[in-house]
């Protein structure tokens, strides 16, 4: 009985996998710009096959011709920032010059690391990472403005590349060799757009626990899986096919915030040294990083997307990262850091109410890009 229950079950899934292939091998002759198409295709790449050694060999390229053109000067540096013996986490935002006001915003809230040492007795450091303003007359006043910043709070890591969307894999790489040269004595490394919102205790006290465990190739995020490369020109993501000819990327975490144990930042930044990094993507190149060095992601539901996550103090209990936010950091931070909230959300009854309070805020069927339908149930 059970013998025969699991044949069918395996004929089954060869069926399944049969017309996988028919119809994507269907959809092949269809138009090839197509967005649907395209990520049925990616997916079914990716469910189906999922090996991408050939996206490593073919962007692989010599260490020395790699070289010149990565190895930018550091203008503002603050390489004795990682002394502490102990450093928990080494949190990068990625930011640009102009950005003052977000910087300050994250300054004075989630990124503050006396609060944070005095509160949860652990080391994090916050650093901002940048390049020059692309705009050349407004270059030296900005910068002589960036220097009397760093003087007062010691935080800028700035390289000498123009700080432009398609260079964000230079900032990508400014991060990881920052980390390399200064900073091996963090336990983890983090990197996050200067529009988001970290629930810093939250991450505090997962990331102890990860510690205590003593994880390693730890790699987690809001996982892409099977993502197709964009090939619409008016897309700010779009990839010619010159850059990255395949129809899907290799697993990899968005790129508004994710975290690595130092081992995985170490193999990335060697694997970095060898590959093409004419893909501006900084989150795709990390990925294609990652997979040449056998390194895969999992996945945090509490890790948000592209979207905000609700403001709801059974979501303040669990969250970890939500993205979008520039104006309303101050207020979010009292929030979701008011110890009302554990209160509220603890014992038999709280579980029950943010149970159900979860499933109607987020298993709602208007996608809004924020955490998973499953985050509710876990
Ligand atoms: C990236 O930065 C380099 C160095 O400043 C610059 O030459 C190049 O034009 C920038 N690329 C883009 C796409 O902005
Ligand atoms: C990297 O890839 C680009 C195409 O995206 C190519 O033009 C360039 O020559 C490659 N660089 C190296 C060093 O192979
Ligand atoms: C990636 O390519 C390099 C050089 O071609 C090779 O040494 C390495 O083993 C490859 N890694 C994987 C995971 O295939």
């Amino acid at each position: 009985m059970y013998f025969s229950s699991r044949k069918l079950r395996r004929c089954q899934f060869l069926q399944v996998l049969a017309t996988c292939f028919i119809v994507s091998f269907m959809l092949m002759w269809v138009q090839d710009d197509n967005d649907i198409v395209n990520h049925i295709k990616s997916y079914s790449y990716r469910y189906l096959i999922n090996s991408y050694g050939f996206v490593n060999s073919s962007l692989t390229v010599m260490r020395e011709k790699s070289d010149g053109s990565r190895n930018f000067k550091y203008l503002i540096n603050n390489k004795d920032k990682c002394q502490e013996d102990e450093v928990l986490l080494l949190l990068f935002v990625k930011t640009s010059p102009e950005n003052r006001r977000r910087r300050d915003a994250i300054r004075y809230t989630w990124g503050n690391e006396d609060s944070i040492r005095s509160q949860y007795a652990v080391n994090i450091k916050v650093m901002f990472a940048l390049g020059v303003d692309k705009d050349p007359i407004k270059r030296s006043l900005q910068q002589k403005q960036l220097d009397m910043e760093n003087k007062v709070h010691h935080d800028l890591v700035q390289q000498d590349f123009l700080d432009t969307f398609h260079n964000l894999t230079l900032k990508f790489l400014l991060q990881f060799g920052w980390v390399n040269n200064y900073c091996r004595n963090a336990k983890f490394i983090m990197t996050a757009d200067d529009d988001i919102f970290v629930h810093t205790p939250n991450l505090i006290s997962y990331l102890k626990d990860m510690d205590l465990m003593g994880v390693r190739d730890f790699w987690i995020g809001r996982v892409h899986r099977g993502a197709p490369p964009i090939r619409n020109k008016q897309s700010k993501y779009y990839v010619p096919y010159e850059m990255y000819p395949w129809g899907s990327y290799p697993d990899y975490t968005a790129g508004a915030a994710y975290v690595v144990s130092q081992d995985v930042a170490a193999k990335v930044y060697e694997a970095s040294q060898t590959l093409n990094t004419s893909l501006y993507i900084d989150d795709v190149f990390m990925g294609i990083c990652a997979n040449k060095m056998g390194i895969v992601p999992q996945y945090h539901l509490f890790f948000s997307g592209e979207g905000k996550a609700p403001y709801h103090q059974c979501i303040y209990n669990r969250m970890i990262t939500s993205h979008g936010h520039v104006d309303d950091l101050h207020y979010l931070w009292k929030q979701a850091t008011d110890p009302k909230v554990k209160d509220l959300t603890s014992g038999f009854w709280g579980h029950a109410y943010c149970k159900l309070v979860n499933i109607i805020l987020l298993c709602r069927i208007r996608y809004l890009d924020t955490y998973s339908c499953s985050a509710a149930w876990s």
